[in-house]
């Protein structure tokens, strides 16, 4: 399992009248598990194969486990019927709600997360498939952006600590006033009438046939067109690309020239929420969560620092 991903539990470990209920709405036993890393959530996550010959992928989370995680499941059962069919994704094929579970199933990908690493042809059909989706301004439904994003001020309430002198570091302290100004005003200029997933990392992208479906559409939503783009371009130097890290940085660069100056906006600002949000306290549920969030602000820095306006 890559480092900053949850220690998934395992199906075998699901209630036996969990599995039954998702076999009589499959209708079709599960002869077969092959469990896959990637995300947070603490629940089973796998492809499933059935009596009757399909492949299936399944993800559940009880909410006793993690009530985050639960809600953000029964969401995207609801965003799932909304994703417009020439968006590459996994297809729903059922949902299970079983006393606290909720269980979603859909298509199985023929392959599997595409990293970490990236590799430039995952990245490119990762960019074709987020450029399919916001192309779309006809879906109804999701909510704006502003309502799924995390909140982005992490530099000014990084700057507002009392206690900001220790926690940052000489060159977070040096470059604090423009991580702070470029952050600003995110909640306006990334709003928009385009469809975006807002969750686009390399775990939330399959390989399938010759391409790649985007999944976990919980956090879907309606904004800015670059914005997974923007997304796209943080994660392939955050998760590191197979050619190295001077592709990696190249490869974001190059991704984010092409896009408004409120994308590069938008990636400083991301980094400083993960910065800001380390900092807070653990969450039970999801307990590699602040590490990660750590690491994926350090990771970024080499990117930020060609980003700073000084
Ligand atoms: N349709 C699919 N086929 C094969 N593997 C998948 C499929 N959907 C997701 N996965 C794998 O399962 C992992 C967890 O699924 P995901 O939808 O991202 O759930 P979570 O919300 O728990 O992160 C992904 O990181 C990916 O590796
Ligand atoms: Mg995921």
């Amino acid at each position: 399992m890559p480092a900053g991903f949850t220690a998934r539990s395992v199906w075998a470990d699901a209630p036996r009248s969990l599995v039954r209920a998702v076999e009589r709405v499959l209708d079709a036993p599960i002869v077969g598990v092959e469990a896959v890393h990637g995300g947070m959530p603490p629940g089973p996550a796998a492809v499933l194969a059935l009596g009757d010959g399909r492949q299936v992928f399944a993800k559940a989370v009880a909410a006793q486990q993690s009530a985050k995680a639960h809600g953000l499941y029964t969401r995207e059962i609801e965003v799932l019927a909304r994703v417009p069919d020439d968006v590459p994704h996994a297809p729903l094929v059922a949902h299970v709600v079983h006393g606290d579970w909720v269980v979603i199933v859909t298509e199985a990908a023929s392959g599997r997360a595409v990293g970490p690493p990236w590799r430039s042809q995952h990245l490119a059909a990762a960019t074709g498939a987020v450029a399919v989706l916001s192309a779309h301004t006809d879906v109804h439904g999701l909510p704006p952006a502003v309502d799924r994003l995390p909140a982005l001020d992490g530099w000014e309430l990084l700057a507002e600590r009392p206690d900001a002198g220790e926690v940052l570091d000489p060159w977070e302290r040096e470059r604090l006033g423009p991580l702070v100004a470029m952050s600003r005003g995110w909640r306006t200029w990334t709003a928009g009438p385009h469809a975006v997933h807002l969750d686009v990392r390399c775990d939330n992208v399959v390989e399938h046939d010759e391409g790649v479906w985007l999944v976990d559409w919980a956090h879907a939503a309606i904004g800015a067109p670059w914005l997974d783009t923007a997304c796209l371009a943080a994660d392939v130097v955050a998760c590191g690309h197979v050619g190295g890290d001077a592709v990696a940085l190249r490869a974001a660069k190059g991704i984010l020239s092409g896009l408004p100056y409120e994308a590069t906006r938008f990636v400083v600002a991301m980094i400083g929420m993960f910065r800001h949000n380390s900092l807070r306290d653990p969450v039970p549920s999801a307990p590699t969560m602040r590490a990660w969030q750590a690491r994926r602000a350090r990771a970024l820095r080499p990117l930020v620092e060609t980003l700073v306006t000084r």
